[in-house]
């Protein structure tokens, strides 16, 4: 396969999926996802948008000093102070990209009131500052796909000249279909003087439920970068899932002979770890990475698959990382054996992250006659407790049943201190939850409260995802427990941590600008 035909991936999971309203990760937990990506094999990493906060400058300025293989791209508005404060973020990759924009079409050029003429020579004059601070700018024309036809060539050709090398077509409010997606971008490389000399970049989100579609269509028209997001992360409907149009150019490549840098195998890993940091479960049904994706549960399904598994299966799970073998361990099971499995899941832990998994382990084996694979990897997901958390669950006792509210008897250690409350409520989690704000009264609005059981039977473990938000700030918690309630508590306990650091921490994480403000 000629090099023509290799499409770069550009994740935005830091970025535009990060951005999503809820989807706020710690910077610690940006560092992780970045490592991941850059080991999976993604070209292009856009670490965030450096203007925006403290914590968004320092999450990109680390990671494009971390980075081993990824070009470490920073977001900015088409003004010089954005595109200087990005600059600074990216100087330390070895191969750092600003990416700057400005929208384009009418609509989007009402904001900041700019005639065409006007908007034309910004674009000229912040390509060429991007351009003069770093070899590799990639520019976009936002809301490309309702930008009039002329009006677009006419700025891309601008941003060519002025010397950018990568050209976004962002379909910004998830519009496009996918024939106008791939005519679109061949008629602007056959259109545009100098398209010839830069890459096609395609950026889609999903409103419509076409981002995928649009992306690879785009791809077929000429582009050869796709930009996209771990489960589609990403505001509203989301972006172009990554996993899905990786998986597309694999499967399909009788149809569609593109090749991507990608290490399918590391797509579950990284799919888990974003929707367990960013607090946003994955549908059971999504494609490639959903829990259903490669279960064949009905009768007539379940007889194709033993007799000749190509029967209802185009990929094998394998593929994307997940383990063919599902024996469980138990409590005789030792921290070799939980190795071993970790490895076989696709999970590379340190003897320090084995140690404190392998405690949480034999907690869960004494309380749970067989530990599945999705039990342990809950565990590898989501941890304990740690130093630094000024709160802590000692006891949680909760009397309910019918005709009366419930009544829970907490004890919480704070900041090395325990501390008791007894409080009513309507259920075991309302009660609790209200002996939590008892003890440590906060003015968090509960945005997301979700139970998911990881595997079958009454004894399975049951993840809860907590978001909190105060003053602008949001927080969500994870935790895992056979005991709902308790699971309940601690994800609760969890968000509140994350708040307490965060307004320990003045400004950091909080988007003061967002990227839909006048450029
Ligand atoms: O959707 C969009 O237009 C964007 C731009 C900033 C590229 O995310
Ligand atoms: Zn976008």
């Amino acid at each position: 396969m000629s090099d023509k035909n290799r499409v770069l991936i550009f994740d935005t999971t830091l970025r535009d999926g990060e951005q999503s309203p809820g989807a706020t990760m710690t910077h610690d937990e940006k560092l992780e996802i970045a490592e991941m990506l850059d080991e999976m094999g993604v070209d292009i990493i856009e670490a965030g948008f450096p203007i925006a906060s403290e914590g968004d400058f320092r999450a990109v300025s680390e990671i494009a000093t971390r980075s081993k293989q990824s070009v470490i791209c920073g977001l900015a508005r088409a003004n010089i102070k954005d595109i200087d404060r990005c600059a600074e973020a990216v100087r330390n990759s070895e191969r750092p990209r600003i990416h700057t924009f400005i929208g384009t079409s009418p609509l989007h050029r009402a904001i900041p009131n700019l005639t065409m003429d006007e908007m034309a020579d910004k674009i000229h004059e912040t390509v060429t500052h991007a351009r003069n601070l770093v070899d590799n700018v990639q520019w976009s024309p936002m809301d490309a796909t309702r930008t009039e036809w002329d009006y677009l060539c006419r700025v891309i050709e601008i941003a060519i000249k002025a010397g950018a090398s990568t050209i976004n077509i962002p379909d910004t409010v998830g519009y496009t279909a996918p024939m106008e997606s791939a005519d679109l971008i061949k008629r602007l490389i056959e259109t545009v003087p100098g398209a010839d000399d830069v890459i096609f970049a395609t950026h889609c989100h999903n409103d419509l439920g076409m981002a995928t579609a649009n992306s690879l269509a785009a791809v077929a028209g000429g582009a050869r970068q796709i930009e996209c997001t771990i489960n589609g992360l990403g505001e509203r409907a989301g972006n172009t899932a990554l996993e899905e149009v990786v998986m597309a150019l694999k499967i399909r490549n009788d149809i569609m002979p593109f090749s991507t840098g990608i290490d399918t195998k590391k797509i579950m890993a990284i799919s888990r770890r974003v929707a367990t940091v960013s607090g946003f479960a994955v549908q059971f049904n999504k494609a490639i990475v959903g829990k259903n994706a490669f279960a064949h549960e009905s009768g007539i399904h379940q007889d194709g698959m033993l007799k000749n598994k190509e029967t209802f299966e185009i990929m094998r799970p394998e593929d994307v990382g997940l383990s063919g073998t599902s024996l469980p361990l138990g409590k005789h099971s030792g921290r070799a054996a939980l190795r071993d499995k970790l490895e076989q899941l696709g999970f590379e832990v340190g003897d320090n992250q084995l140690k404190d998994i392998f405690v949480r382990f034999k907690d869960l084996a004494d309380r749970k006659k067989e530990v599945f694979d999705d039990d342990i990897i809950a565990l590898t997901h989501i941890g304990g407790d740690t130093e630094d958390d000024q709160l802590k669950l000692v006891t949680l006792r909760v009397a309910c049943g019918t005709g009366g509210p419930a009544e829970a008897t907490l004890v919480l250690d704070i900041d090395g201190k325990e501390h008791t409350a007894i409080e009513r409520g309507d259920g075991p989690v309302d009660a609790s939850f209200k002996a939590i704000r008892a003890l440590h009264p906060n003015t968090a609005n509960l945005q997301l409260y979700q139970v998911n059981a990881v595997t079958e039977g009454t004894d399975a473990q049951a993840t809860v995802s907590v978001r909190l938000e105060e003053d602008g700030n949001i927080a969500t918690g994870q935790s895992a427990d056979t005991d709902t309630v308790v699971a309940s508590a601690k994800a609760y306990l969890h968000a509140l941590n994350r708040l307490l650091v965060r307004r320990g921490r003045t400004g950091e994480d909080t988007k003061e600008i967002r990227y839909t403000d006048a450029n």
